[in-house]
C-alpha cells in the first residue's frame, strides 16, 4: 500500500483545503459503511491525512471503487465486503489490518440504514433489522477490535449516532431508538475503556446531504430541515468526516464518552 505524499485533487470530497500536516500519519483506521455517503468521506479524508484505511461495506463494488480512487491518488486503502451483522464477515476485515500493521488505531462505526416506517405499521422484522444493523453491529465490531487496542493501551473509536435522538422523529421510532442506544453504548464503553487509554466518542449528524438521504427525503423536505439550522447551507459528509478526524487524532486526547452534534446548529444541547 502506498502512502500519500502530497495534495491530490481526488480528495476534494474529503480534504480540507490548505491542510499540509498529515494528522493521521501511519494510523490504521477501520471504517464501516464506506462505499458512499459519510463513510466514504471519512475514508477519503483519513487517507488524505496519511491513514491506512480499511474500508468495509455490504456494497463491495462501491467499496472497491472508493479504495481504488484513494490508492490511485497515492493513498492507502483496502476494501472489504460484508454485513456488519455477521461476525464472520467482520473477522477478515479486522484480521487483515492486524496482519498488515499489527494494530488498529481507529475504528469508525458508521454503517447504518434509515428507512421510514409508521410505528403502528412496523413489523417486528423491520424493528429487528434496524437494531441489528445500527446498534448490534457495534457490539460485534467493538468486541472484535477493542482487545487489540487494549493490548496496546491506545485507540480511538467514533460511533455515528444521529441528531434525531435529540429531536425524536415521526416514522423513525426504530431508527431513533437505535441511535439513542449508540449514545448509551458510547458512554458505557468509554467508562470501561478509559483505564486502557482508549477514547470512545460519538457524533450526531444532522440532515446530511447524501445520495441515500435523497432517496428518503424530497428536496423540499431537506430545505425545510435546513431552515431549522443556524447555518443556512446543507451540511455535507465532509463536515462529519472532519469531526471524525478531530475525534481520531491527538487533538481530542482529553475527551471520551462525548457526543458532538454536527448539524449546522439545528439542535443545541
Ligand atoms: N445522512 C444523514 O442525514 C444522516 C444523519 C444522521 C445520521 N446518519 C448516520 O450516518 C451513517 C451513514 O449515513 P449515510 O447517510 O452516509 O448513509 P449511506 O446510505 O450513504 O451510507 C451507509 C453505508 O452503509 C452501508 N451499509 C448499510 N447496511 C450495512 C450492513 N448491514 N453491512 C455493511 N454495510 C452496510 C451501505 O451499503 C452504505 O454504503 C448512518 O449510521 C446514518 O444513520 C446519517
Amino acid at each position: 500500500m502506498n502512502m500519500r505524499q502530497g495534495p491530490a485533487d481526488c480528495f476534494s470530497k474529503g480534504a480540507p483545503a490548505g491542510y499540509d500536516v498529515a494528522m493521521l500519519k501511519d494510523r490504521v483506521a477501520l471504517i464501516s459503511g464506506a462505499a458512499t455517503g459519510i463513510g466514504e468521506a471519512v475514508a477519503r479524508l483519513f487517507a488524505s491525512q496519511g491513514a491506512h484505511t480499511y474500508i468495509f461495506d455490504r456494497d463491495l463494488a462501491g467499496c472497491q471503487r472508493v479504495a481504488e480512487s484513494i490508492v490511485s491518488a497515492g493513498g492507502s486503502a483496502a476494501a472489504f465486503g460484508g454485513d456488519v451483522r455477521r461476525r464472520e464477515d467482520i473477522a477478515p476485515w479486522v484480521a487483515s489490518a492486524i496482519a498488515g500493521f499489527g494494530r488498529i488505531d481507529v475504528l469508525i462505526n458508521n454503517a447504518g440504514i434509515y428507512p421510514r416506517q409508521a410505528f403502528l405499521e412496523m413489523s417486528e422484522a423491520q424493528w429487528d433489522e434496524m437494531h441489528q444493523i445500527n446498534l448490534k453491529s457495534m457490539f460485534h465490531t467493538l468486541q472484535m477490535v477493542l482487545p487489540h487496542m487494549v493490548a496496546r493501551r491506545s485507540g480511538k473509536v467514533v460511533n455515528i449516532s444521529s441528531v434525531t435522538f435529540h429531536l425524536g422523529m415521526a416514522l423513525l421510532s426504530h431508527y431513533v431508538a437505535t441511535k439513542g442506544g449508540v449514545i448509551g453504548l458510547t458512554r458505557s464503553i468509554a467508562r470501561e475503556m478509559g483505564e486502557h487509554n482508549i477514547h470512545v466518542n460519538c457524533i450526531t449528524p444532522g440532515a446530511i446531504k447524501t445520495e441515500s438521504e435523497a432517496k428518503v427525503l424530497t428536496e423540499e423536505q431537506a430545505q425545510g430541515m435546513m431552515a431549522s439550522q443556524c447555518l443556512q447551507r446543507r451540511i455535507l459528509p465532509v463536515d462529519i468526516a472532519r469531526v471524525c478526524l478531530f475525534l481520531s487524532s491527538e487533538l481530542s486526547d482529553g475527551m471520551t464518552g462525548q457526543t458532538l452534534n454536527v448539524d449546522g446548529g439545528w439542535v443545541m444541547h
